[in-house]
């Protein structure tokens, strides 16, 4: 069966506020060489627009986490599966999502990149979900708001697809019909 889609933001609107952060972003960091570190694999088209924004010089590396399976729910539990290349020690990370949900692979990630020692660690997330048992995670970024239901495009996924629409789009199924 053909998944449905409803539109959510247009790839215009997305452009948007990937300048409007680069912008602040640029400010922020004026003087300094940041790494940015992409949170595999959700992020790469995230990280690839900002980055082309960014009027300073920094450093591209990325990590790959999983959380979810291949269902729409998070299974609770951050797996690893592959490591940073650069030695962060004395750097400032700049970590880059693509949707903090219930901000477990967050806080996970945080807890691991703090202890290399960075000079500094922020974070940038296009996208953010009020989710009501969510852990509490510092953003210093961030893009949209996204209400309930399970959004693809723009580099994210369900069952790996969709990440190459340049816009983002909710699955019909995964949004709550309004009660009759
Ligand atoms: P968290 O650990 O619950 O915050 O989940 C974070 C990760 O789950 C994100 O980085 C995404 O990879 C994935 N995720 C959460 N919500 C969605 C969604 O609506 N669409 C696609 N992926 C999602
Ligand atoms: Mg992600």
């Amino acid at each position: 069966m053909e998944d449905e889609l409803i539109p959510f933001l247009s790839a215009a609107k997305i452009q948007k506020k990937v300048a409007m952060l680069a912008r602040k972003i640029s400010r922020d960091y004026d003087g300094k060489m940041p790494v940015l570190v992409g949170v595999l694999k959700g992020s790469f088209v995230f990280l690839s627009d900002l980055s082309r924004q960014l009027s300073i010089p920094h450093e591209v590396d990325f990590l790959e986490t999983e959380s979810y399976g291949t269902s729409t729910l998070t299974s609770g539990v951050v797996r690893l599966l592959k490591d940073l290349r650069k030695d962060i020690t004395g750097r400032d990370v700049l970590l880059v999502e693509d949707i903090i949900d219930s901000g477990l692979t967050l806080s996970y990630l945080e807890r691991s990149l703090l202890a290399k020692k960075p000079k500094s660690f922020s974070v940038v997330t296009l996208l953010e979900r009020k989710h009501p048992k969510g852990v509490k995670v510092r953003i210093r970024y961030r893009g949209f708001w996204v209400p309930s239901g399970f959004v693809v495009g723009y580099g994210l996924d369900y069952n790996e697809k969709f990440r190459h629409l340049p816009g983002l789009a909710f699955l019909a199924r995964s949004v709550n019909q309004p009660e009759k």
